[in-house]
């Protein structure tokens, strides 16, 4: 495990949770009192100040970075040159380049790589994306997903130069990714529409910002993401499909409510901004956000020679959008998204919205109403006169 902060130990947790035999066996951290204290609460028998000893440490099969984003690609590279197995946290990279140089030095390397989007694997998510791949919303017209937080828990967040950029690269990159794969990862994202505003904290970059993203064969993926909402961390998609509607609410107010005058309440809930009062825990945080399913498939795909469900040209297609989203908050247009590499499908065209009704309609709408009627609504196909038509009265 490189890095012994937050999501180090989500992730220590993770992977020694219920009855694992997975360990975190080594820590790298910036401060050998952080290091050695990680070494204690997971037992991991090696732990160093040193990054690439860790690395190249022969105990160590497989690398977890979980480090400030300004250190991902360093880190990345390492694991390159020592042919270590890597997984490495969101973003990928702070920039698309970044994330695109990453990439190539894993596939040219031949380690396995797998891009850690905790936000595909929640339970939840993943019965949903089973039933739109299964064809029950069908054709997906719209995606749209929220992260909405108090703010991030540690100072290098909030500097541009390090983190690389506000809530749309921290919490952009989750929604981005949930959106493409309920639209299709093969379909190609072309360009994004974003306003970006610093509206609360005294920061450089941005602490709001809602986007739509275009895609290829005309769906529409949306975010809306910030870093001043208040009372929890709000985590929502909305998928909308020519035959259904799914709504995902994954963490805040799911079920669980409970009533504390703040007596003996210490931790409820990651970035919840109370511990008293009317509280809204989770049941199992670890895997309510998808870390159990997230490193279950990390490890059997490593194991297996296949690729994750999450890869790191996710991670790059992802942060290649964000740049594109950076662009047009500052342009107020539509900019296009560059994906030097791009593996999916080319060439999609919007898909036809005419249902057949019978050989003179198409069929607009069907309609029970509350007088007891059963009708539809038509349109001609010579004339493009649209009618009512009565089924029975
Ligand atoms: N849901 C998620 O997937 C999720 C959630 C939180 C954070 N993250 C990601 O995890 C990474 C780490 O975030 P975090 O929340 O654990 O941060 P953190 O500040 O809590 O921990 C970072 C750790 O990195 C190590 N470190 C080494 N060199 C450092 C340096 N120069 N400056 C600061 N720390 C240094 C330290 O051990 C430190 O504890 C980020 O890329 C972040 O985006 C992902």
């Amino acid at each position: 495990m490189l890095g012994s902060g937050f999501i180090g130990r989500f992730y220590a947790e993770s992977i020694h949770g219920q009855r694992s035999r997975d360990r975190v066996v080594a820590i790298y951290a910036r401060r050998e009192e952080s290091a050695k204290k990680f070494a204690a609460d997971y037992g991991c028998s090696i732990w160093d100040t040193d990054m690439e000893a860790v690395i190249a440490h022969p105990d160590v099969n497989m690398v977890c970075v979980a480090l400030p984003n300004n250190l991902h690609e360093a880190a990345v590279m390492l694991c390159a040159k020592h042919k270590k197995n890597v997984v490495t946290t969101k973003p990928l990279g702070r920039n698309g380049e970044e994330a695109l140089r990453m990439m190539k030095a894993v596939e040219e390397s031949g380690i396995f790589g797998g891009y850690l989007e905790d936000l595909c694997y929640t339970p939840k998510f993943l019965k949903a994306l089973e039933s739109v791949k299964s064809g029950s919303l069908g054709r997906i017209l719209w995606a749209k997903s929220r992260e909405a937080h108090p703010g991030p828990h540690s100072n290098w967040f909030w500097d541009k130069e390090q983190a690389g950029g506000g809530c749309i690269l921290d919490l952009g990159c989750h929604c981005i990714e949930i959106s493409r794969n309920f639209i299709g990862k093969d379909v190609r994202p072309v360009e994004v529409m974003c306003w970006a505003a610093t509206q609360v904290k005294p920061i450089e970059a941005e602490d709001h910002a809602i986007a739509l993203v275009k895609y290829e064969n005309g769906a529409i993926g949306q975010f809306e993401v910030s870093w001043a909402f208040r009372g929890g961390m709000d985590l929502r998609d909305e998928v909308m499909g020519t035959e259904g509607t799914i709504w995902i609410n994954n963490f805040l107010r799911t079920g669980f409510e409970m009533y504390t005058t703040g007596k003996g309440t210490d931790y409820v809930a990651e970035k919840a901004e109370s511990n008293s009062g009317w509280l809204f825990p989770v049941g199992d945080e670890v895997n309510d956000l998808g870390y159990n399913h997230m490193f279950t498939d990390m490890f059997f795909a490593a194991e297996e020679g296949r690729e994750a469900a999450e890869t790191f040209y996710d991670g790059y297609v992802v942060n290649a959008v964000i740049d594109a989203c950076y662009k047009s908050a500052q342009t107020k247009q539509w900019e296009p998204i560059n994906l030097p590499v791009w593996r999916g499908q080319e060439g999609f065209t919007a898909a036809t919205t005419l249902v057949e009704y019978d050989a003179d309609f198409y069929l607009i709408k069907e309609e029970l109403t509350h007088d007891g009627r059963h009708k539809v609504i038509l349109k001609d196909k010579k004339s493009g006169e649209i009618i009512e038509k009565d089924l029975k009265k």
